[in-house]
C-alpha cells in the first residue's frame, strides 16, 4: 500500500532521511521506533505529503502524496506528533471535518465518548484552547471515526493519561484488522499486543525491520 524507494530528505546540511527503501502492506501493524531525531516524523511527513522528497519517491496506493494529496487524505487517518494550531471552535471543526472528508458526526461523538472526552461542554471552545491530552483525544476520535485503510499515529499516547492510553489501544485493536497501521512510539511494551512488525531507525536510516 505504501511504497518507498531510495527516499532522502535534507534540511540544509542535515540529512534527516537517508536513502530509505521500504514497503508497507495491508495487514501490517508496524511499530516505528528510534531515538529522538532519528527521522521517524520526517518519514511520516513525507508519507503524508507534507514535505517534498529531496530525492527518491513515495507512493500510496499508486498515488503521489504531494501531487495527489486530497485523494490520499480520503483513505488515510493520521494523528500528528504535535496537534495543529487550529483556531476554529470544536463545533466548527467537527462540521468542517464532516463536510470535507465524509466522516459521520455521530461516530466522532461515539469515539470521543470511548476516549472519555466530553465534547458537548467544549463545543464553543477553540481547538487551540483544549488541553494537550484533550486535543490528542479529539484527533484520535476523528481518526477512528474516519473509515480509512491506512492509519498512521505519530506518538499518539504521549499526552494521554494511563486510562486513555488503554482506551486508545483497545479501540485500535478492534479497528486495525485488514488495514495498514503504523505507530511511532518510544514504548514497545505498549504496542507489543497490536503490532506484527518492528522497525528501528537511527540517523535517518532503517536499522532493523523484523516480524514480531
Ligand atoms: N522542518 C525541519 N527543518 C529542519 N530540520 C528538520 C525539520 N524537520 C526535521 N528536522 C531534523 O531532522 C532530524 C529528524 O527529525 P524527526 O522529527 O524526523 O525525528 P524523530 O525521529 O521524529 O524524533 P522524536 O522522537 O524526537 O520525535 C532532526 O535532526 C531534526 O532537527
Ligand atoms: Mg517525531
Amino acid at each position: 500500500m505504501i511504497k518507498i524507494e531510495n527516499l532522502t530528505k535534507k534540511f540544509g546540511k542535515t540529512v534527516s532521511l537517508d536513502a530509505v527503501s521500504i514497503n508497507f502492506n495491508r495487514g501490517d501493524a508496524v511499530a516505528l521506533m528510534g531515538a529522538n531525531g532519528a527521522g521517524k516524523t520526517t518519514l511520516i511527513r513525507l508519507i503524508m505529503g507534507y514535505y517534498h522528497p529531496t530525492s527518491g519517491s513515495v507512493e500510496i496506493n499508486g498515488l503521489n502524496p504531494v501531487k495527489e494529496r486530497v485523494d490520499i487524505l480520503q483513505s488515510v487517518s493520521f494523528v500528528p506528533q504535535l496537534p495543529p494550531p487550529i483556531k476554529l471552535s470544536l463545533a466548527e471543526l467537527i462540521s468542517y471535518i464532516c463536510k470535507s472528508s465524509g466522516v459521520k458526526k455521530e461516530m466522532i461523538f461515539e469515539y470521543a465518548k470511548e476516549m472519555k472526552l466530553d465534547i458537548i461542554p467544549n463545543l464553543n471552545k477553540s481547538f487551540f484552547q483544549l488541553s494537550g491530552g484533550m486535543k490528542q483525544k479529539f484527533l484520535i476520535a476523528v481518526s477512528l471515526a474516519k473509515e480509512s485503510d491506512i492509519m498512521i499515529y505519530d506518538e499518539p499516547t504521549a499526552n494521554l493519561d494511563p486510562k486513555a492510553r488503554d482506551d486508545f489501544y483497545r479501540l485500535i485493536k478492534e479497528k486495525e484488522k485488514d488495514k495498514l497501521s503504523l505507530f511511532v512510539t518510544h514504548r514497545i511494551e505498549e504496542v507489543q499486543d497490536i503490532v506484527n512488525r518492528q522497525i528501528y531507525m537511527d540517523l535517518g536510516k532503517i536499522t532493523t525491520d523484523e516480524a514480531c
